[in-house]
């Protein structure tokens, strides 16, 4: 298994060696075969998956034997999927990375121009970059400037940048939460439903920078930006900080604002595990929220509070279940209080 798995990827990145460049051109009928793999480990893959019936992307997923456990951290087209016939990726001789669908219409594309041969590579920290074949510093494009849904180790959220929820599990299309730096210099999260928009977390009635009664969050620091570590520390700018329960490690981890409104951090040890642990629950190393509820707002720091547990979620919930009570209470009063305006 283990033999064959790593025949497989010296195949494929023997394949890579003329799919890096131009004319680099990937088939979506090869969806198997046209993938390009990160070097030099191959922890991570590009290519087109399916994302329904007859429907595909062009995504960055984490390598995995099964394909049935394919973790998706980034897509070009996830509101616009393409048909399984005849669509393409091409790295065109003008240096623009085109994506055309069955009609040959563009349906993305990295808008880039070099009169240079520029190569497509991605990295076995996720990052799919477009730079120049002789002078490598020269970067045109990279998929860490336009994240999706998940923020990889090293990847820095900037005031340009911002997450967006899938729909549901098994829908990758633009959902309605929102993780990014609003005007203030805050980090935060916004629930955008076709109905209501509201900030639901920082709690939106304590002000910043008021450690005690208020959020803890700093609004003077312009500057923008947020990283997660590979150990497991996440920081913000605007003060946010914090550390997943299994810190220290040197593991594979995602930041993931889920489906569901939560902010996730995964972690796992390798490919052949999973991103979930024992009896189906999810091994979730930090998360934000216990249970929220659209604009319901639970801000519940886990982290400090569960030292030993190894995430299990169960556990986590029962642990947070008082302090939620409370803030329930509180949202209950806010919603009033709303009502009566
Ligand atoms: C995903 O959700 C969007 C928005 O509701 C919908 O238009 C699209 O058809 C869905 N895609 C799939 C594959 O179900
Ligand atoms: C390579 O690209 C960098 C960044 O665009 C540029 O600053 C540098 O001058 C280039 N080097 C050469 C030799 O062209
Ligand atoms: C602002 O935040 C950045 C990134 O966290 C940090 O490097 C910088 O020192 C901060 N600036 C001030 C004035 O605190």
């Amino acid at each position: 298994m283990a033999a064959s798995s790593q025949t497989m990827l010296a195949f494929v990145l023997f394949l890579l060696n003329f799919q890096c460049c131009w004319p680099l051109r990937l088939s979506v009928e090869n969806h198997e075969e046209d993938v390009i793999v990160s070097t030099p480990k191959g922890t991570f893959t590009a290519g087109f998956t399916s994302v329904g019936e007859n429907a595909y992307c062009f995504g960055i997923w984490f390598s995995s034997s099964s394909s049935d456990s394919k973790t998706v951290v980034w897509m070009a087209n996830r509101d616009q999927p393409v048909n399984g016939r005849r669509s393409t990726l091409s790295l065109l001789k003008t240096g623009d990375l085109v994506l055309t669908n069955a009609a040959q219409f563009n349906v993305w594309s990295t808008a880039t121009l070099s009169p240079n041969p520029l190569e497509l590579r991605l990295f076995d920290n996720g990052n799919l970059v477009l730079r120049d074949q002789t002078n490598t510093t020269s970067v045109f494009w990279q998929s860490f400037d336009f994240p999706t849904d998940t923020l990889l180790p090293g990847q820095i959220l900037t005031r340009f940048t911002k997450l967006v929820s899938s729909r549901s599990e098994s829908n990758y299309s633009s959902g309605f939460y929102k993780l990014f730096f609003d005007n203030d210099n805050v980090f935060c999260l916004l629930y955008e439903g076709p109905q209501v928009s509201s900030v639901y977390w920082p709690d939106p009635w304590l002000v910043s920078n008021n450690v005690g009664s208020g959020n803890g969050r700093s609004t003077y620091n312009s500057s923008r930006v947020a990283v997660l570590d590979e150990y497991g520390h996440f920081g913000a700018s605007d003060h946010f900080s914090f550390k997943t329960i299994d810190y220290g490690l040197l593991l594979q981890r995602r930041l993931t604002l889920d489906h569901d409104g939560n902010v996730r951090v995964y972690s796992r040890q390798n490919a052949q595990q999973s991103w979930s642990g024992n009896s189906n629950r999810n091994l979730v190393s930090f998360m934000e929220f216990v249970d929220p509820i659209a604009s319901v707002v639970m801000s519940q720091r886990l982290v400090e509070s569960v030292p030993v547990l190894k995430g299990i979620v169960g556990s986590i919930v029962r642990i947070g279940f008082k302090k939620k009570l409370k803030k329930l209470i509180m949202s209950f009063i806010v919603i009033g209080l709303n009502f009566l305006k």
